[in-house]
């Protein structure tokens, strides 16, 4: 599990701050299951449809330090890594993602770092999510640790695609044929008609209740 950049001395400080970073995660998994339990109860509807959630490996978190260019170290980790802590939304419509956004980001124990709108500005390869970065306080015993949490909301259409060109991505080694990357990117539009097609439909149904 850890690496050649990890001294022996340091893996139990590295096991303790991987062990803050899995409750931030908790905690933000809590709110988020009461945010959709009770919307559930109020509206008879559930705007998440799953959750996933990890803690990057310290192989990763080590790797992408380097690739930074940034010594190895816990407290470079904590610094310049706002992954380690990811949990990836699912929703059925878009307009779910941004409820969603506007009630996490309103609670006064979160504070707000940053949000990419890739659903509004979708990367060139076609790729669409909002990613939220936030910061979250863990109550320790001892003191109060505020912990980077990184979310991925995306509808079911997005992660489809995303899924995909993830593994086709790897497959390729980073270096995918031009007719695949213009089929993908074709395939990003049809999921987002698909996307607005739904939702559209959604808001007809929803006016006969
Ligand atoms: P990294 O965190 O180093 O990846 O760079 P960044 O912070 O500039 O990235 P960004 O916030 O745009 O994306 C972070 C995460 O979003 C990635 O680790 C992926 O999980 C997901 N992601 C971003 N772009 C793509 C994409 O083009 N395809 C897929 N499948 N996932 C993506
Ligand atoms: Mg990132």
């Amino acid at each position: 599990m850890f690496n050649d950049y990890i001294n022996k001395d340091d893996l139990n400080d590295w096991r303790h701050l991987l062990l803050l970073y899995k409750f931030a995660l908790d905690e933000m998994s809590t709110k988020l299951t009461i945010l959709n339990e009770e919307f559930q109860q109020i509206h008879s509807y559930n705007p998440i449809e799953h959750i996933k959630s990890r803690i990057k490996t310290p192989r990763s978190i080590t790797l992408k330090l380097i690739r930074k260019g940034h010594e190895v170290s816990l407290e470079n980790a904590k610094n310049y890594i706002y992954d380690i802590a990811g949990i990836r939304v699912i929703t059925s419509f878009t307009s779910d993602i941004y409820n969603l956004k506007d009630l996490i980001c309103k609670q006064n124990d979160i504070k707000v770092i940053q949000i990419k709108d890739y659903i509004e500005n979708p990367k060139p390869n076609g790729y669409r999510s909002l990613h939220l970065l936030l910061e979250i306080p863990v109550f320790l015993s001892d003191r109060v640790e505020n912990l980077k949490v990184e979310i991925q909301l995306r509808t079911i259409a997005m992660d489809f695609w995303a899924s995909l060109e993830h593994k086709i991505h790897y497959k390729f080694d980073k270096v995918v044929p031009s007719y695949i990357t213009e089929q993908l990117k074709e395939c990003a539009e049809l999921a987002n008609f698909l996307d607005e097609k739904m939702l559209s439909i959604n808001e007809e149904v929803k006016k006969y209740k």
